[in-house]
């Protein structure tokens, strides 16, 4: 117990349970044992206690480590009300009392806000790489299909063809986004809190940048009453999860329609399928659907967090154990979803001819046919409602563009020549395009080159 001599009566068992937040933040302990650590020597520096007892402390806190990373010590086991009582509780029974002095200029309160911005610097490293992989696995897919023709949609209408790799590029793009997201979470998160103690500083000269510089932070908070409260780096991440989470969603959604019957542009992989128990003739894209499915709970992490913070008077209240469960509980699900999206998009089977035939002759074609007339001098508008007409004809006649004959051309409008055939003629569609940020082969080639090169 790290407190209690004020106190007549032990805390309540229910009570104990209900606030002990042992189950989660043993999450946190390799950070909290290195803190600890870090604070020792640093205690030993500034001659608040001697370099034997540091020396005895950290010897304290190597054994603790061993014991709990080999299974021999579980601090599950005891009544503790958090990771840091579990610790300094058996730092005692290892070292005795030296271990009271371990906790000399510090509060569970800079202690835990310390721990925690250790965990979010390296989560969000981690899930950098994760993207970082993941892009990778998209740019070499993308490789393989920048002629495969796909049409691009719009409101989920058939709207303009793109290439299957323009398409995949697109989400290039928005885990470059989420990466650049993390990276800001993993620098406002690098500011060191400890030595803030419980809200006002310390009556001992605690060398607060020695601390913040052993622990890897670039810089240490300026308010102790703000750094104790402050966890707006928690928010931020929870928010970069649901931006992330957001992206995963939308791809697994594609993936669900692109892989149903009606589709059949990709066929998944068993290995990330599943069957029915009633229907044999099923394949479910169940991992895909619970990707869907779990960003629910990581929007609802966020609003949990925002809504514990949204009444909290300075400085720190309990309450803020509250952002731990979300957090964790948010990592691991977009970091897993991340892994097995990688899984999903690296193993199934792309339907290359599919397209290829359904766009033959199709609507989409259709701006490309008005651009043709503004290049005979149209204005768009009036183009726009002569290509208008060329596709309410072919649905009347039943019959698309490829199969329109230059008679039946000029018969609607007059200034159609074998030029304006050509372009009804799909093999050309990509090639057409000029601008930067299509899908021109040639750009997207370059574009997935330029990739190639900065994500090494
Ligand atoms: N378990 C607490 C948390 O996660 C640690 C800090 C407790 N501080 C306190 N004064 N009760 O926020």
């Amino acid at each position: 117990m790290l407190w209690g001599s004020r106190f007549k009566d032990k805390l309540n068992k229910s009570a104990l349970k209900f606030s002990s937040s042992l189950s989660f933040d043993i999450n946190l302990f390799k950070e909290d044992v290195l803190v600890s650590k870090v604070h020792a020597e640093m205690l030993a520096k500034v001659k608040i206690i001697s370099s034997e007892e540091a020396e005895k402390i950290i010897y304290g806190l190597d054994l603790i480590e061993k014991h709990f990373n080999d299974g021999s010590w579980k601090p599950e086991d005891g009544n503790y009300e958090d990771i840091h009582s579990a610790i300094e509780t058996k730092l005692f029974e290892l070292i005795g009392n030296t271990a009271g002095m371990l906790h000399t200029g510090r509060s569970r309160n800079d202690q835990i806000a310390t721990d925690l911005r250790l965990w979010v610097k390296k989560s969000s490293k981690e899930l950098i790489n994760a993207l970082h992989h993941l892009q990778n696995v998209f740019l070499d897919l993308a490789g393989q299909h920048i002629n495969t023709l796909i049409p691009g949609y719009t409101h989920l209408q058939r709207a303009q063809p793109v290439s299957y790799a323009f398409h995949l590029l697109a989400y290039v793009e928005m885990f470059e986004r989420d990466k650049r997201r993390l990276n800001f979470v993993h620098d406002v998160a690098d500011v060191s809190p400890l030595g803030s103690g419980a809200l006002a500083g310390s009556t001992f000269p605690l060398d607060r940048k020695f601390m913040a510089e052993n622990l890897g932070f670039t810089e240490i908070t300026a308010n102790a009453m703000d750094a104790v409260s402050d966890r707006d780096f928690v928010l931020d991440f929870l928010h970069c999860c649901v931006t992330g989470m957001m992206h995963l969603s939308r791809l697994a959604e594609e993936i669900i329609i692109w892989s149903s019957a009606e589709w059949n542009f990709i066929k998944l992989s068993d290995k990330f399928t599943t069957g029915s128990s009633l229907m044999p003739q099923k394949k479910n894209p169940d991992i895909t659907e619970l990707i869907r499915g779990k960003t629910g709970r990581v929007f609802g992490n966020y609003i949990s967090l925002a809504t514990v913070l949204k009444g909290l008077p300075l400085s720190y209240n309990r309450d803020l154990q509250e952002d731990k469960e979300p957090l964790f509980d948010s990592v691991e699900t977009y970091y897993n979803s991340l892994l097995l999206t990688g899984h999903t998009i690296r193993t199934m089977e792309i339907n290359t001819e599919k397209y290829k035939e359904e766009l033959k002759g199709d609507f989409s074609l259709a701006t490309d046919l008005a651009d043709w007339l503004v290049m005979q001098g149209i204005p768009f508008r009036e183009a726009h409602h002569i290509v208008g007409n060329v596709v309410k004809y072919c649905e009347v006649q039943n019959t698309k563009f490829d199969r329109l004959n230059l008679d039946e051309m000029k018969k609607i409008n007059p200034i159609f020549d074998a030029s304006a055939i050509e372009i009804l003629d799909i093999k050309n569609v990509l090639n057409r395009k000029q601008t930067f940020g299509s899908p021109n082969p040639e750009l997207v080639k370059r574009e997935i080159k330029k990739w190639k090169q900065t994500l090494i």
